[in-house]
């Protein structure tokens, strides 16, 4: 059998590939183990559908099969970002976050607070934008032309990143001390934070208040996420959106491609429940909410009012989506029910079936005589078939039907049942890695038949199947 050794590869293909599978976090060898993969499954003569994305460059941003953003060497071409960095430990993604966006077509200019100087340099940053790098307001030669004013005339959206406790408060009561918060409250255009703070800070009053006037204000925010703090020893919410989340942002918001969900209201669900046992256990399941999110991500991006419903996740809510967060199937069920009358509805969510029939007021403790506690189960609202038989059912109803076993049998039982449109079906057996995973196969179930998508990453499932729901609610009026 022929093998490729990457170390022949010429020098122009072996320098994309890198760029690729650092773009993408795997080796070179994997990331050309992918392109093969998705050339076979794409090439006509195979039978293979075509990955969303492919031949819709049109559509704005969508990945092929490898995870690679069609539109990613330019669907952000001819744009100009304004990247003011924060003074956090995160300021060294920044660094990456100016790569990716150039990558992309985007001029980057950036602006440092003080404090953000002490984190990385302006040299570094220099370098990766390859631009002056702006750090005072009184500087003379800028200020001539009333600089502060100009960075944001010259800039099409400003991205803050990290967006500090501190400069997050200073825009939120009008501060303008210095160049970056002048340059804030000087814009007309959209502004994008990226906050990145110690848990404690991000979950203080004055920062939640903070948060509330922002969005208020109509500014965009990207993550954070929950997970590690660089500080050892500290975890939760309060880490910055990884680079390529807060790409898929600027991307979102500057889209010009058009909106076929233009006025179309759709509700999502994403992620897992948990099912409280007492107040420090609960009953939950390996749903990462990857799926949901780029499915309310893809629905976005294609002009729809999204109303996404999340059960707990540590990924961030998708830009430009309006998120809903509970803990439990029925407050799921509730939010999903407020958010009616809605277009589309796609429940994406890993409901748990069951919680226990009640939950315990203080923590359980272990008892030497009396052995394990017997958990008492009662079964959850099916959230699904609520709204598929509900007064109020959206045109078109998709449920996910995530099996280990006799996948297709179960999805076409479910379809009947739930009075779904459409069962999106995934095997989510551990062997293939889907649960958590980046990649998904699908087969779309419906009346029609069954529709078997190839396997691609869980962006271009979400695109093709945003596309599938614009398709289906083209012919209905708004
Ligand atoms: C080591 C270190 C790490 C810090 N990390 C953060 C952080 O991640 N987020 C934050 O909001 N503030 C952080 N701070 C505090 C900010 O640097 C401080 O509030 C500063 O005034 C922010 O200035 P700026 O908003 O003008 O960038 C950190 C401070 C130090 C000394």
């Amino acid at each position: 059998m022929a093998s490729i050794t990457v170390r022949n590869l010429d020098a122009p293909v072996k320098d994309r590939l890198r760029q690729l599978a650092a773009r993408n976090g795997v080796s070179m060898e994997e990331q050309l183990r992918m392109m093969i993969r998705d050339g076979v499954a794409t090439d006509p003569l195979s039978g293979g559908v075509e990955p969303a994305g492919l031949g819709r460059s049109a559509q704005g941003p969508a990945e092929n099969a490898s995870g690679v953003s069609m539109a990613g060497s330019a669907s952000l071409a001819g744009r100009r970002i304004l990247l003011i960095i924060g003074g956090g430990i995160a300021a060294y993604k920044s660094l990456d976050l100016i790569r990716r966006l150039r990558e992309r077509g985007a001029a980057v200019r950036c602006v440092m607070t003080a404090a953000a100087q002490e984190f990385v340099t302006p040299l570094s940053v220099g370098a990766l934008s390859a631009d002056h790098v702006f750090t005072d307001l009184f500087d003379r030669q800028a200020e001539h032309d009333i600089g502060h004013i100009r960075l944001s005339r010259e800039a099409d959206l400003i991205v803050v990143a990290p967006a500090t406790a501190d400069l997050m408060a200073k825009l939120a009561n009008g501060l303008a001390n210095d160049l970056a918060s002048t340059v804030l409250l000087a814009t007309d255009k959209q502004v994008v934070l990226a906050p990145a703070m110690n848990p404690r800070m991000w979950s203080h009053k004055a920062t939640r208040r903070n948060l509330a006037t922002l969005r208020g204000d109509g500014i965009v925010f990207v993550g954070p996420n929950a997970g590690e703090m660089a500080e050892s020893g500290e975890a939760g919410a309060g880490r910055m959106a990884e680079p390529l989340e807060i790409v898929a942002a600027v991307e979102t918001l500057l889209d010009r491609a058009p909106k076929p969900l233009a006025g179309r209201r759709i509700i999502v669900t994403s992620g897992p429940t948990h099912e409280p046992i007492d107040p420090v256990r609960y009953i939950a399941n390996r749903s990462s909410g990857k799926q949901g999110h780029a499915i309310a991500a893809a629905l976005a991006r294609l002009g729809a009012d999204v109303r996404l419903v999340s059960g707990p996740v540590s990924i961030a809510d998708p830009a430009g989506v309006n998120t809903v967060h509970v803990e439990r199937a029925e407050e799921m069920r509730d939010a999903v029910e407020e958010l009616l009358p809605a277009d589309a509805a796609i429940f994406v969510a890993a409901v748990a079936d069951w919680r226990t029939s009640a939950s315990a007021q203080q923590k359980i403790k272990k008892q030497a005589d009396s052995g394990p506690p017997s958990l008492q189960m009662v079964e959850n609202p099916d959230i699904l078939a609520g709204i598929g038989h509900h007064r109020q059912r959206p045109y078109l109803v998709v449920g996910f039907a995530a099996e280990t076993q006799n996948l297709l049998a179960n999805a076409q039982a479910k379809l009947a049942r739930k009075g779904a449109d459409f069962i999106v079906a995934n095997d989510v057996s551990p062997e293939g890695g889907v649960m958590g995973g980046d990649r998904n196969r699908v087969r779309i179930v419906s009346k029609a038949g069954v529709e078997e998508w190839p396997e691609m990453s869980k962006d271009a499932v979400a695109a093709k199947l945003a596309d599938l729901v614009a398709e289906r609610l083209k012919s209905v009026e708004v």
